[in-house]
């Protein structure tokens, strides 16, 4: 039986799901935690394992995946579910940026709060938070609004989560670029009837060009879960974990770049990289 635990939220697919099994090679025991049970059947089970049903926007899911790991030593939280509202501000249904905001940002951090005392008991410097946002945490593109905001909004958790519990438990942030996983399908399903809702107006280039072209970069060029799984495993391992970790050669290039380019000209590329003309 490991002597230190990880809970991974959705692993279901993509980034968290290859978390788990980077963590369990290097011996962490891992709480895999799903939506839905069934989508981690596949999981191999071990003594190192634990599968557990957790939605992050419903308080009592939450409430009953804490009572089911209260007896493992848990170190870790990796705070990885999320998914992305894409669509114009001023075609965004109220609704939809309320699910956004509920899953990506409320969730986790009720998450966070609620599996705090588990980590605690690990004793000061021990314990690990690490929150996955993006590189649009950092910076905004557009047709992606609600999912620009929102992780904004876990880069601002995660800097004053930080400052009032980094010394006991440190707290790592990740914000990676474009990643191999299911976001991009999952994406397209969260839109809805977005594009029939913009059809004929201004953005429906925009969203053509979305579908189209910005899909194909993520699976020709996003790099690999696994690869991203390890980096976060390496931070998350560390002893002295760092508070940033920046994945993928386009998350660091693009933040470099929002710095130094003046605005007219970093807006001008990304309306033109964007479809809207
Ligand atoms: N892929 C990228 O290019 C990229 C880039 C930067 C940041 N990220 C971030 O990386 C994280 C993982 O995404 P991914 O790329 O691995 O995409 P993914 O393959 O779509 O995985 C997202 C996971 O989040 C889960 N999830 C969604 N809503 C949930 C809820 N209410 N409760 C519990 N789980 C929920 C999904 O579960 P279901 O199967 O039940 O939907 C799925 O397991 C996300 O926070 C995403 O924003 C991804």
């Amino acid at each position: 039986m490991p002597q230190q635990w990880v809970l991974i939220t959705g692993c279901s697919t993509g980034i968290g799901r290859a978390l788990v099994d980077v963590c369990r090679n290097f011996g962490w025991g891992v709480i895999a935690t799903a939506r839905n049970l069934n989508s981690l059947t596949d999981l191999k089970d071990g003594d190192d394992l634990r599968k557990i049903r957790l939605d992050v926007t419903n308080t009592d899911s939450i409430q009953s995946a804490v009572s089911a790991v209260e007896d493992l030593p848990l170190r870790a939280l990796v705070n990885n579910a999320g998914y992305g509202q894409m669509g114009p501000l001023e075609a965004l249904r109220p609704d939809e940026l309320r699910l956004q905001f509920e899953t990506n940002v409320i969730g986790l951090q009720v998450v966070t709060n609620a599996f705090l005392p588990l980590i605690r008991r690990r004793g000061e410097g021990e314990g690990r938070i690490v929150h996955v946002a993006s590189v649009l945490g950092r910076l905004s593109i557009p047709m992606a609004g609600a999912y620009n905001a929102s992780k904004h909004a876990v880069v601002a958790l995660a800097e004053t989560l930080r400052l009032e519990i980094g010394k006991q438990i440190p707290v790592i942030l990740v914000e990676p670029g474009a990643i191999q996983s299911e976001f991009r399908a999952t994406l397209k399903h969260a839109w809805g009837d977005l594009p029939e809702r913009v059809a004929g107006t201004a953005y429906q280039s925009a969203i053509e060009h979305y579908a189209n072209r910005r899909e194909d970069y993520a699976g020709k060029h996003g790099m690999g879960a696994e690869d991203c799984a390890v980096k976060i495993f390496n931070a998350m391992n560390a002893e002295h974990p760092p508070r940033r970790v920046v994945i993928g050669a386009d998350s660091f290039w693009a933040q470099i770049a929002h710095r130094i380019i003046p605005a007219p000209i970093w807006e001008y590329v990304l309306r033109s990289m964007n479809g809207i003309w």
